[in-house]
């Protein structure tokens, strides 16, 4: 994490010389679960030890905020009240947040703000949502009497992404970032929204990011047409099973997509296809986990890997790529993490292998792309949180 004294420098000096409180959420991984969330799946997230943090105080007028978003040197003013609000993408993350806050009865009145990151942009390891949570957690603490729950501070941000940013996003990354604890996965059902916590130290296993350093953009987006795709073969599922209630993919069975293959076409059917298994390999992970057995989960990482890749599309030549060399390396688990279209991949390695299966990637990666992959020990840390 970072250092609240160089955020709190920037915030002297940007502002009017007075000191705020600080807040801190996390960027988070995904072991297994991918765009289940938005089908009342299960996801396996947990926290990381990168984030967001941000100083921020009630500057004393009724809607004007003074945002400086530290590692872009840049400093937007805007006013709550404006129906548009800023046009610079990070700041649209403070506008969207300060409304949602106030829909759920935070009277958020004008604040100062400036915040800083060390998760990385476009690596999948979700900083727009750490931004969401952290102001979140602020707002909430500031103007709220932090009456807020965690959910509803995850729902806020959720929404905003949907609101103000233009991603259709399901609840996997604000419910991480809010709920993340240090040394657990967790285990959530999106459907019903519990979740338990999974204390994970794979013994004699490590779990190791490798960034592709190629940028995805989600928004307006090939990844919200996935999600078009799987509420369409609901549709289609309901209508033939009218005695019965489909909300998301969950709720159907591969019976009932074979049955409506024909019409809702070989992309949308092979989309569902993918959200099926995806299903069954959550649940099935827990158990290898249950049972210690680490080569299991890792077998079905790359299963997982292959259904993104080949039926969800989502993956790219960089992390397929990286994908090939795990399996060349004899890594027990490699996938792409996230939402897709660049990013990193997440591979469970065994501890004698690591060295090895690092520099090979970093040889192989940049002998055809140019440039070394990124590489991310995971440490798994605790969600949003007050530091001062
Ligand atoms: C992005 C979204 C999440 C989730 C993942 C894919 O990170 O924000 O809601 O859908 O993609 O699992």
């Amino acid at each position: 994490m970072m250092d609240i004294e160089f955020v709190r420098s920037r915030f002297i000096k940007h502002f009017d010389g007075k000191t705020g409180n600080v807040y801190a959420s996390p960027g988070r991984i995904n072991l297994i679960g991918e765009h289940t969330d938005y089908n009342g799946g299960f996801v396996f997230p947990g926290a990381v030890d990168k984030g967001i943090m941000a100083e921020m105080r009630a500057n004393g007028t009724e809607d004007t905020v003074m945002a400086y978003a530290i590692d872009l040197k840049d400093r937007v003013d805007f006013k709550l009240s404006d129906p548009n609000g800023p046009k610079a993408s990070w700041a649209r993350y403070i506008y969207g947040i300060a409304l949602e806050m106030k829909k759920l009865g935070v009277p958020v009145k004008g604040f100062n703000i400036a915040f800083a990151g060390d998760v990385p942009l476009g690596a999948g390891m979700s900083s727009s949502a750490a931004m969401e949570s952290c102001f979140a957690c602020g707002l909430n603490d500031i103007f709220g009497e932090n009456k807020v729950s965690q959910w509803d501070m995850a729902l806020a941000g959720q929404a905003t992404e949907h609101n103000y940013c233009g991603v259709n996003c399901g609840i996997m990354d604000q419910f991480a970032s809010v709920f993340g604890k240090a040394g657990c996965l967790m285990r959530l059902d999106c459907r019903s929204r519990e979740f338990e916590y999974f204390p994970f130290k794979p013994d004699g296993y490590r779990l190791v990011l490798l960034d592709s350093v190629v940028k995805h953009q989600l928004a307006g987006s090939p990844y919200n047409d996935r999600r078009n795709s799987c509420e369409n073969v609901v549709k289609h599922i309901q209508a033939k099973h009218p005695e019965g209630k489909f909300e998301t993919l969950r709720d159907c069975t591969w019976e009932q997509l074979e049955e409506v293959k024909e019409e809702v076409g070989a992309e949308d059917y092979k989309r569902a296809k993918f959200v099926l298994g995806e299903k069954d390999r959550v649940l099935a992970v827990c158990d290898a986990l249950n049972e210690g057995d680490y080569e299991k989960v890792g077998e079905l990482m790359y299963k997982t890997h292959e259904g993104l890749s080949k039926d969800y599309e989502v993956s790219c030549e960089e992390l397929d790529y990286l994908n090939d060399i795990a399996k060349e390396n004899g890594v027990t688990g490699s996938r792409i993490m996230g939402g897709g279209f660049g990013g990193c991949t997440i591979n469970l390695v065994r501890n004698d292998l690591y060295k090895q299966f690092i520099e090979d990637a970093k040889k192989k990666f940049s002998a055809k792309y140019g440039h070394e992959p990124k590489v991310y020990d995971v440490v798994i840390g605790d969600g949003s949180r007050k530091l001062c």
